[in-house]
């Protein structure tokens, strides 16, 4: 699997270049075609970095990536 590093990630957050990108537990997911994740936001969260710590947040579990090929992960 290929790597990335926490600034290119940082890059992919819906504002800075085309792409958006979110990790869950060191995995990189590419949510550019979720409506959810348009502009890089999704309620109060922001893709562009590791939300791992947030999914606790939310009303869904972590099958939400399921649908999502994995492109990369983080180191
Ligand atoms: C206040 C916090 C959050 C709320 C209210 C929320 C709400 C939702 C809802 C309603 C959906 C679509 C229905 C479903 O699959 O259950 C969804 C999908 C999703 N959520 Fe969240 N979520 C929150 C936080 C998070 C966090 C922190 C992450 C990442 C760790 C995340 C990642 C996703 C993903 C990847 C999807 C799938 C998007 C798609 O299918 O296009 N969510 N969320």
């Amino acid at each position: 699997m290929k790597t990335f590093t926490k600034q290119q990630l940082a890059l992919r957050n819906g504002q800075d270049k085309p792409e958006i990108w979110i990790a869950y537990q060191g995995i990189i997911y590419d949510v550019s075609n979720s409506k959810m994740w348009r502009n890089g936001k999704h309620y109060e969260h922001w893709a562009g970095q590791d939300l791992t710590d947030e999914l606790k947040d939310a009303p869904h579990t972590q099958r939400v990536f399921e649908k999502f090929i994995p492109i990369g992960q983080l180191i």
